[in-house]
């Protein structure tokens, strides 16, 4: 059937307001929050492989990539099994040492893209285990792989990627939570989790309440901007990415996602009071650290926007704020990355730009 925009105008701001429903096609019959499990039926017969696994060897492009970067941490946190993640690309231009107790895991939304295909191949050739975390059912990856989790967003047509993004990034922590629940000490971790998950389409709606106000920062503030630095650290480097990535493809601003850490490395340089900076506060164990960095970028007559928890009352509102609901660490980035994707849909339409077609972008690369 043809897929319709039905009231929207556009493919991705359709499929940003889906958000509430396609991660709950995620989750749906896979986590039960009456008994606290999750189960990913295609990875319960691999879970003594994928647990005596020296590695797991994350491989994607574009926001796929960012999304295995997000759930690093938790993979880190609840598997304590080495974790890299790689670009497709560069990890086929090093010809990386592949070993048979890797774990691979591929993550694409289309199940096509070239590069991610022929890493794949390259894994499968050295005796990994290959699983693929996909979108598109019978797409190459999901037939060529020995197993994995269709993230089951629906489908997706805007070339800007939004709620596959958000799909991938809970299927991949259903993963984390299943490979870990043969340990005793990580059972009050996975009851965090699972509640957490049960508020967050919730919280995505609330996100979306806040367009208007989006739509109007994006006009009184971003859109003349000729660059913007996205700012944050730990769980939400990923979100600095992602956000920069979306903002770049769809808006042509340039755009670059900060890991704060690195701020006195280089990007410092940068800021004066003229350059805007999102900082991406939210609540979690290294708030101390970002507020720093934000203190440092503020010193230098430099212009926050600060994307905070909704009930945090150190943050100070002579800044521009925008306040978020706030869930627990690992699963944050869910909630704060819609709030990215709405300003970079806002300055695609204010800068005359047709969102779901940008140039020089395709939605699945499917050559070298
Ligand atoms: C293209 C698209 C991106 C996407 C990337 C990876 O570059 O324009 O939006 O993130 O491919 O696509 P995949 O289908 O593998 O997730």
């Amino acid at each position: 059937a043809e897929i319709m925009k039905g009231q929207y105008d556009h493919f991705m701001q359709k499929e940003i307001y889906e958000q509430p429903e396609s991660v709950v096609n995620t989750m749906r019959g896979r986590v039960n929050f009456d008994t606290g499990t999750i189960t990913l039926g295609g990875l319960k017969a691999y879970l003594p492989v994928i647990r005596r696994g020296r590695r797991l060897l994350f491989v994607a492009c574009g926001t796929s990539y960012h999304s295995c970067i997000a759930v690093r941490p938790v993979f880190e946190e609840l598997t304590e099994i080495p974790v890299s993640v790689e670009l497709a690309s560069d990890f086929l231009d090093r010809r990386t040492p592949v070993f048979r107790d890797d774990i691979a895991i591929f993550v694409s939304q289309s199940g096509e893209t070239a590069d991610t295909i022929l890493a794949m191949r390259y894994c499968l050739e050295r005796g990994a285990l290959c699983l693929g975390v996909v979108n598109v059912v019978g797409s190459t990856l999901s037939r060529e792989t020995h197993s994995g989790i269709h993230i089951n967003a629906g489908p997706e047509i805007g070339v800007a990627s939004t709620k596959a993004y958000t799909s991938q990034y809970i299927a991949l922590v259903m993963m984390a939570v299943q490979l870990s629940d043969d340990s005793i000490s990580k059972a009050e971790r996975r009851q965090q989790i699972i509640a957490a998950l049960h508020d967050i389409p919730s919280q995505i709606k609330t996100v979306l309440s806040l367009d208007k106000s989006l739509q109007q920062l994006a006009k009184d503030t971003l859109a003349k901007e000729k660059s913007l630095l996205i700012m944050g650290r730990g769980y939400q480097f990923a979100t600095c990415l992602e956000g920069a990535l979306k903002i770049k493809e769809v808006s042509y601003m340039h755009s670059e996602g900060i890991l704060a850490g690195e701020l006195k490395h280089g990007p410092l340089a940068l800021v004066d009071e003229h350059l805007p900076v999102i900082f991406i506060m939210t609540q979690d164990s290294l708030y101390p650290k970002t507020q720093s960095a934000l203190a440092q970028v503020t010193a230098r007559k430099g212009q926050p926007i600060i994307i905070c928890n909704e009930e945090d009352k150190s943050v100070n509102d002579t800044h521009k704020v925008i306040r978020v609901p706030r869930t627990i660490d690992c699963l944050q980035g869910i909630i704060n990355v819609v709030v990215l994707q709405c300003i970079s849909y806002h300055l695609a339409i204010l800068n005359g730009i047709d969102v779901d077609f940008p140039r020089n972008l395709a939605k699945s690369v499917t050559t070298e």
